[in-house]
């Protein structure tokens, strides 16, 4: 049976979707030239698609990729310049991010190439990561004065541990895949043009077990980690949005977009 390239929601431009006899679907970003950042329809389009993909029976298990080249380079720079704290207090963003992180099914990541920010973010949004071996993670708001603001502070603490987290956000560093590996953020390094494959040979594996038992135990292994991460989340979300009434966050971020290097006073 050949696997269905129709869109999975008629409209989306923003995300690719493929649906395989398997029951996995494939979501695959689709912004190359902006490295697949994250503008806000993007996040609606995922999300409008795990909404789908939740009741439909068709479907067991997702990829969610970023294509060959990048997974995601963070959240679009170019609609944050103009956000105040309270746009972002009132940014439909945040619905969006708590579709991705109630989605009960099973997810599969693959990773080529830059994951940073909202990407990173959003990577660890998925159950399992496999990662090609030049893939790039990292958290580096803070070269734009602002914070990771979608759990990155809380995920990436939890996954790889305090000192590495702490390095990666503090310095806007970035970690290599066999790093990323060695620290536990993914579960396997391969050939960058063999990711989307492994990953979906992995989630056809997930696929083929009982369904309420894979949603279960999904659950399940979240909740080792949920309890201690909302107060965290919560206390992140207002601490990303405070740091918009900052101009160190409109220096970073005109900084970034007119290509030259951030001046910050800490005001
Ligand atoms: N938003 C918007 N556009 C982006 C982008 C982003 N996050 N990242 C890359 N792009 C665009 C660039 O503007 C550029 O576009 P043009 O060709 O039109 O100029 C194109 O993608 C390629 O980028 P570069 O020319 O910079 O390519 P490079 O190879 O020299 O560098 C990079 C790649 C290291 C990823 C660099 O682009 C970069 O540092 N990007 C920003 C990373 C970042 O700060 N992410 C965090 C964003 S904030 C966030 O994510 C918060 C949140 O969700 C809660």
């Amino acid at each position: 049976m050949p696997i269905d390239m129709s869109p999975y929601i008629a409209g989306h431009k923003e995300i690719l979707t493929s649906l395989s006899p398997d029951r996995v679907l494939t979501i695959q970003l689709n912004r190359p030239k902006a490295y697949n950042a994250l503008c806000t329809q993007l996040l609606k389009e995922v999300s409008e698609t795990l909404v789908q993909a939740t009741t439909d029976d068709n479907l067991h298990c997702v990829v969610l990729t970023g294509g060959l080249k990048n997974f995601a380079a963070g959240a679009d720079i170019t609609e944050m310049a103009d956000k105040t704290p309270v746009d972002v207090l009132n940014d439909s963003r945040q619905l969006y991010w708590g579709i991705i992180r109630n989605f009960s099914k099973p997810m599969v990541g693959a990773i080529n190439g830059f994951c940073l920010g909202g990407g990173c973010e959003l990577a660890m949004h998925c159950d399992i990561l496999i990662a090609g071996r030049t893939a790039q993670f990292g958290q580096p708001e803070i070269n734009l004065g602002i914070i990771p603001g979608a759990g990155g502070t809380q995920r990436l603490t939890q996954m790889i541990g305090k000192s590495k987290a702490m390095k990666l956000i503090l310095t806007g560093q970035f970690m290599s895949a066999d790093e990323a590996e060695k620290a536990g953020l993914i579960a396997e390094v391969c050939e960058p043009e063999q990711t989307i494959e492994k990953a979906q040979s992995l989630a056809a594996i997930i696929a083929k077990k009982p369904p309420i038992a894979a949603r279960l135990a999904k659950e399940s292994v979240l909740k080792a980690s949920d309890g201690l991460l909302q107060e965290g989340l919560a206390f992140e979300r207002k601490a990303f949005a405070l740091l918009f009434a900052t101009q160190d966050k409109a220096e970073g971020v005109d900084a970034f977009m007119n290509k030259r290097k951030p001046t910050f006073k800490g005001r």
